[in-house]
């Protein structure tokens, strides 16, 4: 069964894509209708991007969990929300049906109510891959409470930075994780976070890998108890029900924080109601998903990815979904193969860094996994090289399934260029064309928008989509600086692009200090810091340079006021700072120490040379504007 919204040929496209421009509020107002609201909006669309202030479906009000739950129930109750694979490929696969997923998000609304939290509080989620995790997001949903999820890879420093900036007062996570063979201590790592911390009041602790925890009187409660106990008041003779809050379409859903340029992360900050609409039509659209097929998003829920293509967009569109909990190569290189014989996947959407990595193994892998119920493929995060994409093509496709390369960010919410599978050409290692409602402009340095194709330059879009960022949490004006002010009314994305003839758009990768390992984002001032965390290190700058596997690795180049025992050992120490002050994700792949950096003569650090030593490139341009040429020299002879 098709969608009502759902284009399904390149001359509907083409039409709605020119309907989107010329009338976005018949547009949307249009697709929009396609969901549960409890009272229409008044207007579509208000927006200017000085301030910037964008305002979708004005004064409309709706819960997003009676979008992705209650209005499926009737039709969809018994069928399979999510299939949820385990760690572990010998453990008990779990599947929760619609009704279940229902009964269980009432029962953390009902908690979460029981424990004091409100609407509009915050509540910072910090679990695996568990479909508690799914329960907890949307539990804070239908109350209206916002959800500031953390990725587990991220160390308690981090944590407890996302809970003083987000003034969290609760705390949903669990004893621990399992990651392969590895188990992650979560609650360990919440117990550092919270050391001096003076918001929190409560944190929930869902029991999954049984390792010892500590349990702080009064602060710290168990999952399981308190769900025992909601049950009781949610469910009443075999009636499950727990009253959604009625939220307006632009009261926050959500609280991300990611990377920018400068040292501190931003909490992007997305609402209901055009969050909602932009990644069920984006889900649709980009996978042309249909009505009892699987679809499996191998992302954590724990980035952008996971929230708008595992957590909302799938369910508010009644999708069926594999969530899993391992990694790609635990026991071995061939679980996903495992996981979409074994669960039938339909649709597979993977980073190319997993590509790669996988490619890497050889076809043994493959041997003997039936890939044939597959349909559709797709990538995001990151540029896909021309050789990941045939791999993906040839092996794993069989040449059969489209692939859609979706390009997007934490900011845009949903997928915003993209081909649609099977219905809109793909173009190896092109993202192709902008989705309907996104109007993408290459503009130059100096902010003039370059007319005609094929063209590069900076990416920028000129109008708002529906699931635009509205701020980043508790400081606008920095939203507007980083998003909105180098390109008058234009939202600057921060990636360089070409376009060519018809139209199609390249993603050439970030023109800012934004590195992106392995499809993560990570600012090369917040690993500068950490770096410079270290008792011996005096300063530091960080590159990216090209890395197989991860797209780009992180190159640091340190100044140490002395050497302790062995370099080596004095690399161990400054990659278990940063692992302290960040988390794992961040580490340094190389650490060159320097007599000196690259500096103009009024102090600032010429990271385009370092860039092209990173790269191994031995033309560094024009260096007589620096204070020391000579130490370019020397840097490069010691290039690791
Ligand atoms: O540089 C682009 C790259 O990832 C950045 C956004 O990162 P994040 O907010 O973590 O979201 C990742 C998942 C949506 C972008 O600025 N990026 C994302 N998708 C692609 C991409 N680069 C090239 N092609 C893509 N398909």
């Amino acid at each position: 069964m098709a969608y009502p919204y759902q284009i399904q040929s390149l001359e509907e496209y083409k039409t709605a894509y020119q309907k989107s421009v010329e009338d976005p509020e018949g547009f949307w107002a249009g697709v929009a209708s396609d969901f549960q609201w409890r009272k229409g909006w008044d207007k579509v669309l208000e927006w200017n991007f000085k301030e910037p202030k964008v305002e979708w479906f004005i004064n409309g009000k709706l819960n997003i969990t009676e979008n992705c739950i209650d209005r499926h129930l009737q039709e969809l109750g018994d069928k399979p929300a999510i299939i949820w694979e385990p760690n572990n490929p010998e453990d008990r696969v779990r599947v929760v049906t619609y009704n279940r997923l229902h009964k269980r998000v009432c029962q953390v609304a009902q908690m979460l109510r029981n424990n004091g939290v409100k609407k509009g509080d915050r509540v910072c989620i910090y679990m695996g891959m568990v479909p508690e995790l799914v329960y907890a997001v949307l539990g804070c949903a239908r109350i209206g409470a916002i959800h500031s999820v953390v990725f587990g890879g991220f160390s308690a420093q981090s944590i407890a930075d996302r809970l003083e900036d987000a003034k969290a007062e609760f705390i949903i996570t669990a004893d621990g994780a399992f990651r392969g063979e590895k188990v992650i201590p979560l609650k360990n790592v919440i117990d550092d976070a919270l050391i001096g911390n003076k918001t929190v009041k409560k944190v929930i602790v869902y029991t999954r890998t049984r390792i010892p925890v500590s349990m702080f009187k009064g602060r710290d409660i168990w999952w399981e108890d308190e769900m025992e106990y909601a049950e009781t008041q949610v469910e009443k003779e075999g009636v499950v029900s727990f009253p959604a809050e009625e939220m307006d379409a632009e009261d926050p859903l959500f609280i991300l924080y990611t990377s920018g340029s400068t040292g501190k992360p931003k909490g992007v900050v997305h609402t209901c109601g055009g969050y909602m609409v932009w990644t069920a039509y984006t889900f649709v659209n980009t996978f042309q998903y249909k009505r009892g097929e699987v679809f499996f998003c191998t992302a954590d829920i724990g980035w952008i990815t996971g929230h708008s293509y595992i957590v909302y967009g799938p369910l508010a569109a009644g999708a069926t979904e594999v969530m899993f909990e391992g990694i790609p190569t635990w026991p071995d290189a061939g679980r996903f193969w495992d996981i979409v014989d074994k669960h039938k996947v339909n649709i597979l959407y993977t980073a190319p860094t997993a590509i790669r990595s996988l490619m890497g193994f050889g076809l043994k892998p493959l041997e003997g996994k039936d890939l044939s119920s597959l349909k559709v493929l797709g990538t995001v995060g990151e540029p896909i090289n021309e050789e990941a994409w045939n791999w993906y093509d040839e092996h794993i496709g069989k040449k059969k399934c489209p692939i859609v390369d979706t390009w997007w960010q934490t900011e845009t919410g949903g997928i915003l260029i993209t081909n649609l599978a099977g219905v809109t050409p793909a173009k190896p290692s092109w993202a192709t064309l902008p989705m309907p409602g996104v109007q993408p402009v290459l503009v130059d340095e100096n902010g003039k928008e370059i007319e005609g194709s094929p063209a590069s330059g900076n990416l920028c879009i000129k109008a708002p989509w529906p699931s635009i960022l509205r701020t980043t949490y508790g400081d606008h004006e920095r939203c507007r600086q980083t998003y909105f002010s180098a390109y008058e009314n234009l939202y600057f994305t921060g990636d360089g692009a070409l376009r060519d003839e018809e139209g199609n758009y390249r993603i050439t990768g970030r023109v800012d200090d934004v590195l992106n390992v392995s499809g993560h984002r990570i600012g090369t001032a917040e690993v500068e810091n950490a770096i410079n965390m270290h008792s011996d290190v005096v300063e530091s700058a960080v590159v990216g340079y090209p890395h197989d596997i991860k797209g780009q690795g992180i190159y640091a180049y340190v100044i140490c006021s002395h050497i302790r025992g062995s370099e080596e050992e004095t690399r161990k120490n400054i990659l278990q700072t940063v692992s302290r002050i960040i988390g794992p994700i961040a580490k340094p792949d190389k650490i060159q120490f320097v007599p000196g950096l690259p500096k103009t003569r009024s102090g600032k650090i010429m990271r385009r040379i370092l860039r092209k030593i990173a790269e191994g490139e031995s033309n560094f341009g024009d260096t007589t504007t620096l204070l020391d040429p000579g130490v370019v020299e020397e840097i490069a002879k010691g290039k690791l």
